[in-house]
């Protein structure tokens, strides 16, 4: 018999950024036990990616700001894909939530009155960013380990889960092996909360650090809970594309918010072209399609990108507010931005699609599984408002936490069975084959997959290209069934991509199979062949696992917008 340790919780949570950690302290409150456990370390996620602000209509800085507005700005820009419900529990709770958040102790940046600063930020209609410089998502993060070290929440870190169990068709476990010292560890639980982040790192150049590799996704998708417009990958207009070693890291578009200009290299503004009203703070799948519109023109600078300065507002006020872009440029490409422009292009920075959940509580098809943040769906439909993630993750992170806790209260506890935890642990060490013949090294199939992405779903796709995309993931399915690597169970990089590169594949996948699906342009997924959007395809695109374990997809009708909202928004669609 394998060896391996149980640890019994009500709740376990995957994950331990930002919508981890909210859900985490929101279940504690409400008398749940809880465990949380996460690949890397406590709070090492991709929320502090998130950096120019939270998005909150408080009012600060612009007194006309209020949650309609902000509701119709998340349909609008969502190109009204968005799950209603869940853009107006957002746009209704996010102050409360930045409040408590600073009750918690976060320190915000400050109005000359003492209120909370707030910024402009792409497709927002009023400055709503509330911002702490250019750390904000950093700063949450801290804020919230603060609490949960304070409150004693427990925490495994390093751990990797790698199976998820159903008992009676409900949730009941999961299998985790310890990086740190080879251990297997068998978490019981009667609910789980996947809040893993996105796939990010399916793509060659992205903001996204290694953490994101669609674990959860893969994880809830092999116990058959429903994914949704996986299609939909957000390009952040600016990331840095110099030095080689740090392309794709983000440049925050508090720049653009702050004041900051494009141009190319024959010094056009040329956003005035694209988007003459809304310029540089336009939505960003629109941004950064014109980025790309003009390096494909031949106007791009000579590693590939366009010129963001911010230059023209002085060094005091950019080493103010933009401390952190400061520092990026100086010490990574040896740019003072103070003086100089940046050299910037789109990077992959968040998934829009992810698991399928209910808006009220983060529930899935799944009984006994809950989901918040980045890896869950329906918020931001086609295109996400930058600092939505930020409200998103303690407005969702929060709700989800309360209702698992409630349902937990009434679930029944039930085990995996011991033959299906021997089994996947022997899954797992059959990947430990030292000088297997004819082994394929996962982190070259990963390296494929990644070019691939990047070369085939971009920012502008068509059939042709997408359907090379799903030939090569389906011939990297076949050669990741013969990876091995050699070593241990502790700390064996190798062994670690072997197992995400499962996951990876299933993101892959099912971002690609979308992707050929929509036969339409809305938002961040853009196809050449099909540029409009249509009325056909308001709708949604469901990925499924099916009983041969193959994956199918299928679309579900949006839910109807009550009258009352209706009026709140653009009428283009909803009349
Ligand atoms: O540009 C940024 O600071 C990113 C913010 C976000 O993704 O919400």
């Amino acid at each position: 018999m394998d060896d391996y340790e149980v640890v019994t919780s009500d709740i376990l949570i995957i994950g331990a950024g930002g919508a981890g950690m909210r859900a985490a302290l929101a279940a504690l409150s409400n008398g749940s036990s809880v465990l949380m456990v996460t690949k890397s370390v406590l709070g090492k996620a991709h929320t502090v990616m998130a950096e120019g602000g939270i998005a909150a209509s408080v009012g600060n800085v612009d007194s006309k700001d209020n949650w309609e507005v902000h509701f119709s700005d998340t349909i609008v820009e969502g190109v009204y894909l968005s799950n209603w419900r869940m853009a107006e529990i957002l746009a209704k709770e996010a102050p409360e939530r930045v409040f408590e958040l600073e009750r918690f102790g976060a320190v915000f940046d400050r109005t000359k009155e003492g209120k909370i600063m707030q910024r402009a930020f792409g497709g927002h209609t009023y400055r709503r960013l509330c911002h702490v410089g250019d750390k904000t998502g950093l700063e949450i993060i801290r804020t919230l380990e603060d609490q949960i070290i304070h409150k004693d929440v427990k925490v495994m870190d390093e751990i990797y889960i790698t199976k998820l169990f159903k008992s009676g068709g409900a949730f009941s476990g999961a299998l985790g092996l310890s990086m740190r010292d080879g251990k297997f560890y068998l978490f019981k639980a009667k609910a789980l909360i996947i809040s893993t982040g996105g796939a990010g790192r399916v793509y060659k150049i992205t903001s996204n650090s290694w953490e994101s590799t669609g674990d959860g996704l893969g994880l809830a998708y092999k116990i058959g809970v429903e994914l949704q417009d996986m299609e939909m990958i957000q390009f952040h207009p600016t990331g840095m594309v110099y030095p080689p070693g740090v392309a794709g890291l983000l440049v925050t578009e508090g720049v653009r918010g702050e004041g900051g200009v494009l141009t190319n290299t024959k010094g056009e503004r040329f956003m005035l072209r694209y988007s003459p009203e809304k310029k540089e703070l336009d939505a960003r799948d629109v941004v950064a399609r014109s980025i790309y519109y003009e390096i494909q023109a031949g106007r791009g600078t000579e590693h590939g990108g366009v010129y963001l300065d911010i230059s023209h507002k002085g060094a005091a006020f950019v080493k103010n507010k933009l401390p952190g872009m400061y520092m990026q440029f100086k010490e990574f490409a040896g740019v003072d931005i103070t003086k100089e422009k940046m050299e910037v292009g789109p990077t992959v920075h968040y998934q829009m699609g992810g698991i399928k959940v209910d808006a009220e509580t983060g529930a899935t098809n799944v009984k006994g599984v809950f989901s918040a943040g980045e890896v869950a769906s329906g918020l931001h439909g086609a295109n996400r408002l930058g600092g939505n993630s930020l409200a998103d993750i303690l407005v969702f992170g929060k709700r989800t936490g309360e209702a698992a806790s409630s349902y937990v209260k009434n679930a029944r506890s039930a085990a995996p069975k011991e033959s299906e935890v021997t089994k996947a642990i022997t899954e797992i060490k059959a990947f430990i084959k030292p000088g297997a013949k004819n082994a394929k090294n996962p982190n070259v199939l990963i390296e494929q997959l990644r070019e691939n992405m990047s070369n085939n779903v971009g920012i502008i796709r068509n059939e042709e290209a997408l359907q090379k995309a799903l030939g090569v993931v389906e011939e990297l399915k076949a050669q990741s069934k013969s990876v091995a690597v050699s070593g241990t169970l502790i700390y064996n990089k190798g062994l670690l991509a072997c197992l995400e590169l499962g996951n990876m594949l299933i993101a892959a996948e099912a971002i690609v199979r979308s992707a050929i699906m929509r036969k339409e342009s809305r938002g961040a997924h853009t196809r050449s062949d099909y540029p409009k959007k249509s009325k056909e395809w308001l709708k949604n695109i469901i990925c499924n696992i099916d009983s041969k374990g193959n994956m199918s997809l299928g679309t579900a009708p949006l839910k109807k917008m009550p009258e009352e909202l209706k009026k709140l928004v653009k009428p283009e669609v909803y009349q």
